[in-house]
């Protein structure tokens, strides 16, 4: 995203505070990767007022004590221990000064946090260190590579590596004095402000490895590859992996391979005839990210998308609400893949300087190819479960149309819901209009309130008690013109008495058959995150929502039925959530 640069902040007035960005400023040509605020916060106005009111900081969502994070950085696992590094702004709530944080931890669940690993220190970063991942080389040693800002603002890319292989923490990096390794140049006719986001590398049949970067020409978003044989000389590709006309720039791209059979997960250079691969990008224009499922070849290294597309609204997408900057790794102990997703806020920035914090990480989720090689599947990784406490069970219960059930005894501000519906009988459905393309926007015009034929159905998460604030997440089921169409949305737009926030709803359309399956959802409450994963994985859609009466005691949970015919809530099962160790 483009620097602003119509401020009239004084540049000197940054310089005494923020030296390494401030000339990035002034001159305002450098397209960062994440939104820059020209009223960067010195530490004087940083103190977080730790007896004001934080009901919105996460119970089991990953985020540091304060200040502000975005993408979440070289995710791994090395002798037993996950790795997480993210972006991070060690002196504000706002985006800037940026460094890696590090955290590790025995579980996904329970983070230990370590000092920054990452951070400028050499000409090839000294402006700013930015997005990348790690790679397991064969001999088990993990490397990095990052995107830095050199002192004539050019993005480059660089590696760094761990001091002491034996500290399984990997406290300490260094980097090669051979940085940058992949730079803009006059012959290879890249875009210096848009050329970042390395991936994790990849083995080809040649022995050689590959990485792709993020870049655009004009309004042509691509993936530029690389190859190496040592993994520190890098030549460019005459061809991009993938391109796709009018995308805009493509910020963390990720190319990883997915088995045609079962849940497992493969290692990034795995490939065969058993093996589909996704390539997924971060459109900087829109916020939105966007998949593709196809095969590539490894020996032309040509990559051909079968289904998804980036290009277009109907592209397949992991999170159909705030997810962005994502990035997967091999679990090499678990044998599956992994998803990380940054999760940022919807209140104002004042807010956000206020609370002395923004951003968090999605819970990690495990992601494999549906069977019908049509979509991936995305379910938040089983260590969650263990924070699961105080079960609490409804079965086969009558939701009446037009009724709400209160489902009790539990912490509503931090909870786990697990919930299927079956529906019966069809024909009260609705016809769905041809020109409903747009998911969001039926989700827009058709909120809970909006009577429907069969739904709206779901919950209400994040609810007052008289109902003036809630979010929530239900189906609706049309009837289409030879199949049954069902929309899965979150509706935020009475998620808060306080209307500075963003209320955007968010929608998608599922690939489930209501003639034949029940419509499950499972739902993660933690105080201002709804994250939802509907008919089991394939629509995921997280909200962030601030509401001022809803929080914690404050805070209901209700299963509702706002449509035309009774529905059966076949099994709901909900849990209070403990606490993590966060940080
Ligand atoms: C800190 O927050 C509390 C509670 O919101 C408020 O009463 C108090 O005035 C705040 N203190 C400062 C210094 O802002
Ligand atoms: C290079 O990227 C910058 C930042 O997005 C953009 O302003 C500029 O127009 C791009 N240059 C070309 C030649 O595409
Ligand atoms: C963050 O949230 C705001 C408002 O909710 C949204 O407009 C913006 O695009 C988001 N940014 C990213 C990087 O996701
Ligand atoms: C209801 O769902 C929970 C959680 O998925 C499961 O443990 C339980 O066995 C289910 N009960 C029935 C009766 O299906």
């Amino acid at each position: 995203m483009a620097i602003s640069s119509s401020s009239s902040w004084s540049a000197s007035l940054l310089l005494c505070c923020l030296c390494f960005f401030s000339s990035l400023i002034r001159h305002g040509t450098v397209e960062a990767s994440h939104q820059v605020f020209l009223h960067l916060q010195n530490s004087e106005s940083l103190t977080v007022n730790s007896s004001a009111d934080q009901p919105f900081r996460t119970a089991y969502h990953f985020q540091p004590p304060k200040h502000w994070i975005n993408d979440p950085n070289g995710p791994m696992i090395y002798k037993g221990l996950y790795h997480l590094f993210y972006q991070y702004n060690p002196k504000g709530a706002v985006w800037g000064n940026i460094v890696w944080a590090h955290s590790t931890s025995k579980d996904l669940v329970n983070w230990t946090p370590h000092k920054p690993a990452i951070y400028p220190s050499q000409p090839a970063d000294i402006k700013g260190c930015w997005s990348g991942s790690a790679t397991i080389l064969p001999d088990g040693k993990p490397v990095i590579l990052y995107t830095g800002i050199n002192p004539e603002e050019q993005q480059v890319q660089n590696i760094a590596f761990p001091k002491d292989l034996s500290d399984p923490y990997l406290v300490e990096w260094v980097k090669s004095p051979k940085n940058p390794l992949m730079a803009p140049t006059a012959s290879n006719k890249i875009n210096a402000s848009s050329f970042r986001d390395p991936t994790t590398g990849w083995l080809g049949p040649d022995g050689m490895w590959r990485v792709i970067i993020g870049s655009k020409r004009r309004r042509k978003g691509m993936a530029i590859l690389y190859r190496s044989k040592d993994f520190i000389h890098w030549e460019k590709a005459k061809r991009p992996l993938h391109s796709a006309k009018k995308t805009g720039m493509w910020e963390c791209p990720d190319f990883f391979p997915v088995s045609t059979s079962g849940h497992v997960g493969l290692d990034t250079s795995a490939s065969g005839p058993h093996v589909k691969h996704v390539l997924k990008v971060s459109l900087d224009d829109t916020k939105k990210e966007y998949y593709t499922i196809g095969t590539y070849n490894p020996t032309k290294d040509v990559y051909v998308p079968t289904k998804g597309s980036i290009e277009f609204d109907s592209g397949l997408r992991y999170d159909y609400g705030k997810f962005y900057a994502s990035k997967t790794f091999f679990d090499s102990d678990k044998k599956r893949r992994v998803l990380w997703g940054w999760i940022n806020e919807s209140s104002t920035r004042d807010n956000d300087i206020k609370k002395g914090w923004a951003g968090v990480q999605a819970i990690p989720r495990t992601i494999w190819l549906h069977k019908s090689g049509k979509q991936l599947v995305q379910w938040p990784v089983t260590e969650i479960e263990k924070l699961r406490t105080g079960q609490v069970d409804m079965c086969n219960k009558l939701l009446k149309k037009g009724t709400k059930l209160e489902v009790s005894g539990l912490t509503a501000s931090q909870a786990d819901v697990e919930v299927s519906f079956e529906v019966g009988k069809l024909d009260k459905a609705e016809k769905f209009d041809p020109g409903w393309t747009n998911a969001q926007d039926l989700c827009t015009e058709k909120v809970a309130t909006v009577k429907g034929g069969i739904g709206p159905f779901g919950l209400k998460t994040l609810a007052s008690e008289g109902l003036e604030e809630y979010t929530a997440i239900f189906f609706r089921i049309f009837k289409g013109k030879d199949k049954f169409v069902v929309l899965m949305c979150s509706d935020q737009s009475r998620s808060s008495l306080d209307n500075s926030n963003d209320k955007t709803n968010y929608g998608v359309f599922l690939d489930v058959d209501p003639a034949k399956e029940k419509l499950s959802l499972r739902t993660l409450i933690d105080h201002s995150i709804v994250e939802s994963f509907g008919g089991e994985g394939k629509g995921c859609i997280t909200a962030r929502v601030y509401p001022k009466l809803a929080t914690r005691d404050g805070a209901h949970l209700y299963a509702f039925n706002n449509g035309c015919q009774d529905v059966h809530i076949s099994n709901l099962t909900a849990w209070s959530m403990k606490k993590a160790q966060l940080n």
